[in-house]
């Protein structure tokens, strides 16, 4: 079972931090409670949040020190992850794994939350003023390549802990100039701002991009560069659209 449930908005997390807690930790501690009574192999999905203060990127055994409520959330969850594994050991086939994501981006089901490309795409597209923040790092992951490779882990029987990342590291001002270049959208109404010139309430840390060595020495996956996921996005539009299309 993948555990993709909880509350991921940073902000909210950090005006409710006691709702925070409640939907990623306590959570958490009820599905390892279940797993108890009837077995199954948990993915517990985490994420880039848990850093912050040490060197980016994070690899896998690097200290997790988050500087905001959703990442102590997230790392607290992981924590309960751990204990059990390490209190009760599962056979290997059903052993947990703990699946960090960095900022995922790709189309999203409109009821869906909006993850940063659409609504950068959709800014640059109606050509209206745009502020992104030119101080703040992370190495964003297409959201399908994310799912490949945890099917991929998953598949192969993997266990343990896991970052996924994609090959670049940018600001979200960079992230913004890449997907202008790869749709063929004006940049001439975005702007590059540090982050403090927004009202955020949670502290952001200023990279929190990761790495992970074994995703390419035991399993052969390859980290993703920037400019090939969003060309990936690019077409898959493309090929929406012709789908769409009335026949001739
Ligand atoms: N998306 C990213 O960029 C990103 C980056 C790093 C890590 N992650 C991690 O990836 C996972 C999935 O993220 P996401 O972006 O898909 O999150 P999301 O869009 O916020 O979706 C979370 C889902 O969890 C559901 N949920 C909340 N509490 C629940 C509960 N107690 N029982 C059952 N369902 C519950 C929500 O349902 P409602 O809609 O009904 O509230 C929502 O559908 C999370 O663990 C997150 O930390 C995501």
């Amino acid at each position: 079972m993948i555990n993709a449930a909880g509350m991921n908005a940073v902000d909210e997390c950090e005006r409710d931090p006691q709702r925070c807690r409640l939907m990623n930790v306590d959570s958490t501690a009820n599905l390892l409670a279940a797993r108890h009574r009837h077995p199954f192999k948990l993915v517990q999905l985490s994420s880039n949040a848990v850093y912050g203060r040490g060197s980016a990127p994070y690899a896998p055994s690097d200290r997790r020190e988050p500087v905001n409520a959703y990442g102590r959330s997230k790392r607290d969850a992981e924590d309960l992850v751990r204990a059990d594994t390490a209190r009760r050991p599962s056979p290997p086939s059903l052993a947990s794994m703990i699946v960090r994501l960095s900022p995922l981006y790709g189309w999203s089901p409109p009821w869906s939350r909006l993850n940063p490309m659409p609504w950068i795409h959709r800014s640059l597209s109606r050509r209206t003023p745009l502020d992104l923040c030119n101080d703040v790092f992370d190495s964003p992951l297409a959201a399908d390549r994310a799912a490949g490779i945890l099917w991929r882990l998953i598949g192969a029987g993997a266990a343990g802990e896991f970052n996924l990342g994609g090959r670049d590291t940018v600001s979200r001002h960079g992230f913004g100039l890449a997907l202008a270049s790869a749709f063929g959208l004006s940049v001439a109404r975005l702007r590059s701002v540090r982050l403090d010139s927004f009202a955020w309430l949670a502290p952001r840390a200023a990279d929190t991009s990761l790495r992970d060595p074994r995703l390419l020495a035991e399993f052969g996956i390859e980290s993703e560069p920037l400019r090939a996921g969003l060309a990936r996005q690019r077409d898959a539009v493309a090929a929406y659209d012709v789908a769409r299309a009335p026949a001739a």
